[in-house]
């Protein structure tokens, strides 16, 4: 799980995990939503070096739960995360989740790992809006949503695959947002699995309402 970020477009006084959404934390939610999903060997949340409030949580002495530090960009936490896999071999399989998307149902991650081809998959959500390319101010053209897909996470990668593709990527000096598209420019096609759309990424203040309206929602 990435989690060392710096949240700044969430503007609060809080990285964005460590804010709560009704008595746990949203890195809580998360690290939890994950442990109750599936049997997993092991989790490696990775947070910045300097974080001094993950070790204070009680989730991050749960059994099973690995600590590493985080890097300048999201595909060398990763990378980090990976390397601190307790015995994990390049055949084994890895979830990346961000550890801001606290309402991934353990029903759509049971769901990716049933439908995940040999070369990965992703959770994904359909676009609602109709979408526009731009060179910044004019409209070059109008995609066909119908092709378009949100990315969500967890996405899923055998582990040696994804090591490769995330170096390969930070050599050219890719700009890689999700797992995927770092196995994509190595030539994978990882499989589209369609998720709930209520697994947002908490990004700006807004999502952080909509996040517990969500939780609430699912528990009824
Ligand atoms: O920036 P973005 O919202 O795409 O970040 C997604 C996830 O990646 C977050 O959980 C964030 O903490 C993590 N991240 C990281 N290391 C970075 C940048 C982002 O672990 N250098």
């Amino acid at each position: 799980m990435p989690a060392a970020g710096h949240g700044s477009r969430m503007a609060a006084d809080l990285p964005k995990q460590y804010l709560k959404l009704d008595q746990r934390t949203v890195a809580e939610h998360s690290v939890a939503r994950l442990l109750d999903s599936v049997p997993l060997q092991a989790l490696v949340v990775v947070v910045a070096a300097d974080d001094p409030l993950w070790p204070q949580l009680p989730v991050a002495s749960r059994a099973g739960v690995v600590t590493a530090f985080g890097g300048p960009t999201r595909a060398e936490s990763v990378l980090n995360g990976l390397a601190a896999l307790p015995g994990a071999g390049d055949h084994d399989w890895v979830l990346v989740h961000d550890m801001a998307r606290p309402c991934v149902r353990a029903a759509d991650i049971r769901r990716l790992i049933e439908e995940c081809g040999s070369d990965g998959a992703i959770l994904a959500a359909p676009v609602a809006d109709t979408l526009k390319q731009s060179d910044g101010s004019r409209i070059l053209a109008t995609l066909d949503r119908s092709t378009v897909w949100r990315a969500l996470t967890p996405q899923l990668f055998p582990v040696g695959a994804l090591r490769a593709a995330l170096q390969t990527a930070l050599q050219a000096g890719a700009e890689i947002t999700d797992e995927a598209s770092a196995m994509e420019r190595a030539g994978w096609q990882p499989r589209l699995v369609a998720g709930a759309a209520d697994n947002i990424k908490i990004t700006w203040p807004a999502d952080l309402p909509l996040a517990r309206f969500f939780l609430a929602q699912q528990q009824q």
